[in-house]
């Protein structure tokens, strides 16, 4: 696929601040699924687990939306910084919360998007109706995106993924069947849509290129031929 908009960023601020496969491609797919719902001005949208904020400065610059960009790992005087560098900190509010206790009210967001984050703390069943879709207007979207496996492969993991990663780590890859199953036992939301995005090697790709030391570290893998039992599971779903 062709990504105009992410081309349009400088790619040595992209690859500093990357955290994993390239976030804003993935966004930038995301946002043109046929299945996604439309990110309007006028929106307030929760960009959760946002890293370095690449992934806030998409949502906010494409779109003109107001995002509350939160993560547990980053500092929010960290990403504040750069919101104001881009001149988006009108647009962007630096949050640093951890999922389990987010500082919202109930039904405060229009949206909800998860890039490359989810799969840390949403596995375990109850956190979407607990945690997560609480926070949506009725109506509201949530849309995630998690590297994912195209099968479960955890009784018998490819040596290959075992180069870079252990069984710990691999237990965060789920299939976009296992992600169905998951979200399809929610009260609050009804699932709308779950499939693979098209840009795995290319997002993937652009990871490996940054000398970040997770991406040197996953290297091994994906080099290894790691990469032809992953994908990128989207997962886009509807506040009852
Ligand atoms: C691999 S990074 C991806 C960051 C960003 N979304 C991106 O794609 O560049 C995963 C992010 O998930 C966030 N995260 C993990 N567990 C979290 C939690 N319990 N609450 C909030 N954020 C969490 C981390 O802080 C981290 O920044």
């Amino acid at each position: 696929m062709e990504y105009t908009k992410s081309q349009t960023y400088d790619r040595q601020f992209l690859l500093d601040n990357m955290m994993g496969p390239n976030a804003i491609k993935i966004l930038e797919e995301l946002t043109q699924l046929p299945e996604m719902f439309e990110l309007k001005p006028q929106m307030r949208v929760l960009d959760l687990g946002c890293g370095r904020g690449l992934t806030s400065i998409f949502l906010a610059k494409e779109f003109g939306v107001q995002v509350f960009a939160t993560d547990l790992w980053i500092a929010a005087s960290e990403n504040f910084a750069r919101f104001k560098e881009a001149g988006l900190e009108q647009r962007i509010i630096p949050i640093h919360a951890d999922v389990a206790d987010l500082p919202y009210a109930d039904e405060y967001f229009d949206a909800i998007i998860s890039i490359d984050s989810y799969q840390y703390f949403g596995r375990e069943e109850g956190v979407a109706d607990e945690k997560i879709a609480p926070l949506l207007k009725k109506g509201g979207k949530l849309a995630i995106v998690v590297p994912g496996l195209i099968k479960d492969i955890h009784d018998n993991i490819p040596p290959e993924m075992l180069l870079s990663w252990n069984p710990e780590d691999i237990e965060t890859l789920r299939s976009p069947e296992w992600w169905r199953k998951l979200l399809s036992r929610s009260q609050l939301l009804e699932l709308e849509a779950v499939g693979e995005l098209e840009g795995f090697y290319e997002c993937w790709d652009d990871w490996l290129a940054c000398n970040n030391e997770y991406a040197i570290g996953d290297r091994k893998a994906m080099e290894g031929g790691a990469g032809k039992y992953m994908d990128l599971v989207y997962i886009i779903a509807a506040k009852k």
